[in-house]
């Protein structure tokens, strides 16, 4: 008897653990280009990214690790200015995050907007 408990924790087990290795994401789940570069706005579109991304080494309270920080729009304009924020989000010898590039859309967002012009909106 104990055996057999056993073995139905053993199957419950495994059976649980399935559907947790499944991974969901937009682009796999509704297809086609989710990704809407016009009119992205600093406010709703690149500080997110920043947020997820970058402030863990680059805010107020994190720079010291890196020594930049841009987590306010007049500090982040002066890396759209010298081309180093463009530039290192998308120079795989050299990314930010230093791990590895963000995906494709995150950059999409970042090249849109400094392209129109790096708008505080
Ligand atoms: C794990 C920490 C870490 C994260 C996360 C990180 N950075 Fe950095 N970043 C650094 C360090 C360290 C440096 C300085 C050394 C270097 O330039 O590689 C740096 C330098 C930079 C510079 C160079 C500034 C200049 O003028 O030379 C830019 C731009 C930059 N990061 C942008 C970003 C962006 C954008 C993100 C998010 C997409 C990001 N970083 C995420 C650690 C990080």
């Amino acid at each position: 008897m104990k055996k057999l408990v056993f073995l139905l924790f053993i199957v419950t087990a495994i059976v649980l653990s399935v559907p947790s290795c499944y991974y969901d994401n937009e682009v796999d789940l509704y297809g086609g280009n989710t990704c809407d570069t016009v009119a992205v706005s600093y406010a709703n579109d690149i500080v997110p990214i920043l947020n997820t991304n970058c402030y863990n080494c680059h805010d107020a309270s994190t720079y010291t690790v890196s020594g930049y920080q841009f987590d306010d729009y007049t500090s982040l304009k002066d890396y759209v200015t010298n081309g180093s924020l463009e530039g290192r989000t998308n120079d795989a010898s050299s990314p930010m995050p230093p791990t590895e590039l963000m995906d494709d859309c995150n950059r999409a967002l970042i090249k849109a907007w400094i392209a129109a012009g790096a708008p505080n909106n």
